[in-house]
């Protein structure tokens, strides 16, 4: 399998699965590309059907899929690339603006599958580069422990602080647990204060989270900052410690709004309306737009080749 090497060194054809139009547009205009005609549909029997019409061979191709909910994309993902690649084309980049399954990062318990792991090994066995914001790692250190194939990891969490110091007065950032101190600590960029929660979490939906003393930031508005917004349980857990402790209802701020389940109107029931998040994932709460951390991230693996 050749490298992604010369993936721009001529015009890329850049191949949108379902959901990721605007995004593919976006990026074939910035790469002097052009957006793949192709054809991409369910058989009646809910198999996938895919069609590439404009000419592959030879070009490098940019497939954009953002994957969350993953389950539903992986193997129409998995057909575009491997259709891509039997048509010839030059290489194939995945562009992820977030990328699923990286949360399952190690046996917790005996029995289970470590699926970042084999959903890692998937893919990187399918494409021949890969770029994304913002992977959940924490137990994994580097994405390259999950992907064996070369990547270029952007952040946005410096984009949500320019989004607080533009639309809020006084903030201070809260990081609802530990693991979230990475993308805090990069939003907060040396001038925010900041402060880091503690998180237990016993469920899906059940997490228990404390807090040191607050009295510095009296005064301030909270914005809780974190990876991902999945059912929004550590948002309203870390939202109550707030508002219990005098404070404002806070904002919250989410690299990738995934909003399983019930989370918007969990969030709207715990009196928690601000709700932002950048556009990795289509959702109403998108007030971030990453098109142009993600060009120079292409940009970027493109460079380290
Ligand atoms: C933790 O592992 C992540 O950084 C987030 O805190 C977590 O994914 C949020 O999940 P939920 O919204 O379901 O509490």
């Amino acid at each position: 399998m050749e490298g992604s090497a010369h993936i721009l060194n001529d015009a890329p054809l850049v191949l949108a699965m379902a959901g990721n139009e605007r995004l593919a547009s976006a990026l074939a205009a910035a790469l002097d590309g052009a957006v793949a005609d192709c054809l991409i549909r369910r058989f009646p029997d809910g198999e996938t059907f895919i069609r590439i019409d404009s000419p592959i061979e030879g070009r490098p191709l940019v497939l954009v899929c953002t994957l969350d909910h993953a389950d539903d994309k992986l193997v129409p993902l998995l057909l575009a690339a491997a259709t891509a690649r039997d048509l010839g084309a030059a290489s194939i980049t995945l562009v992820a603006p977030y990328l699923g399954y990286m949360r399952q990062d190690v046996r917790f318990q005996p029995g289970e599958g470590v699926t970042s792991l084999y959903v890692g090994q998937l893919l990187s066995s399918a494409v021949d580069a890969l770029v994304t914001i913002d992977p959940h790692l924490h137990r994994h250190d580097a994405l390259g422990e999950v992907y064996s194939v070369p990547h270029v990891t952007a952040s946005a969490a410096p984009a949500i602080g320019v989004w607080v110091r533009a639309n809020v007065e006084r903030p201070f950032l809260v990081g609802p647990d530990a693991e979230s101190e990475q993308w805090v600590r990069a939003a907060a960029g040396g001038d925010l204060p900041y402060v880091i929660f503690t998180k237990t979490r016993s469920g899906d939906h059940d997490v228990a989270i404390d807090a040191p003393d607050l009295a510095q930031f009296a005064g301030r508005t909270p914005v809780l900052v974190d990876d991902v917004l999945s059912t929004g349980r550590t948002m309203i857990g870390a939202a109550e410690i707030l508002m219990a402790a005098g404070f404002d209802a806070p904002i919250c701020a989410a690299v990738h709004g995934v909003f399983s389940g019930d989370a918007a109107d969990a969030l709207a029931a715990a009196g928690l309306p601000h709700v932002v998040t950048c556009d990795t994932i289509a959702h109403p709460t998108n007030a971030i737009d990453t098109t142009s951390i993600l060009v120079d991230a292409i940009r970027k693996l493109a460079s380290d080749d």
